[in-house]
């Protein structure tokens, strides 16, 4: 059985005050809950939320990571610096890394790779444009952005990451993929992995985003191969992440 995962993306949103209290809430309400859950705070915030969250059971995790070690990159961050920080996870290759700062699936690789070589787990995020989908290119472009993980670094990568199908079209829009649509493309994932490795396959957790509520999140995260969630708005309020985090504890 995989352990479900909820993980709330914060985006460039918060601030000192605003998140103490969001943590505080966070942190009071997943005690007990069977699925694991984690917050990915701005860079700035994670020392605020590695005290907050000290000895809790909500993981922390960032939204990036640099593809280098350490060096002259001005304004990037090393997987090594977040580990000091107390972060499990980092997003790679979210759709807004992807389209406003022109992340490609090489670049998507290198950064996963520099990721679960300092020991963190890496979200490697996917999903279709609605051009895309319309034009019936879905699993065509979702197979190509875990293809540049897979063919470079093997199936066995995968055995220590973690996927969030997301389609960009659902991202912030209050338009979510329906559960059927959902599944479908999880199930592809899932399949796609399984070719290499079916134990992989069946171990990897397959997370949904785009515009998530408690409203949606338990037919969501009914469906066999959709594993738990990646929060985006819905994860600065703490009544609507924590109702998410108990969707996935049934
Ligand atoms: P929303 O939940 O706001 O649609 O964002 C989803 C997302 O991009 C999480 O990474």
């Amino acid at each position: 059985m995989r352990r479900k995962l909820v993980a709330g993306n914060w985006k460039m949103h918060g601030t000192l005050q605003k998140n103490a209290v969001l943590l505080e809430e966070v942190r009071r309400g997943v005690s007990g809950l069977g699925c694991e859950v984690a917050v990915c705070p701005p860079y700035p915030y994670l020392g605020q939320a590695q005290s907050i969250l000290a000895g809790s059971a909500v993981g922390l995790g960032a939204q990036s990571v640099s593809e280098h070690a350490f060096g002259a990159y001005t304004g990037e961050v090393s997987a090594a610096m977040l580990l000091e920080f107390g972060c499990r996870y980092v997003l790679v290759g979210h759709s807004e890394r992807r389209a406003l700062h022109g992340e490609t699936d090489a670049q998507v690789a290198a950064k996963f790779e520099a990721a679960r070589n300092a020991g963190l787990v890496p979200i490697l995020c996917v999903g279709e444009t609605l051009a895309e989908r319309q034009a019936g290119r879905t699993e065509s472009v979702v197979a190509g952005q875990l293809s540049a993980i897979l063919d470079r670094f093997g199936v066995a990568a995968m055995a220590a990451a973690v996927v969030a199908y997301e389609p960009v079209w659902a991202i912030g829009t209050g338009i979510t993929a329906s559960p059927a649509q959902a599944q479908a493309v999880h199930a592809a994932i899932r399949a796609r992995v399984a070719a290499r490795d079916a134990e992989v396959a069946d171990g990897l957790r397959i997370l949904y985003g785009g515009s998530v509520k408690p409203q949606n999140a338990v037919e969501l995260f009914g469906q066999a191969d959709i594993d738990g969630g990646l929060i985006g708005g819905a994860a600065l309020v703490a009544d609507d992440f924590l109702n998410i985090c108990l969707a996935a504890n049934r």
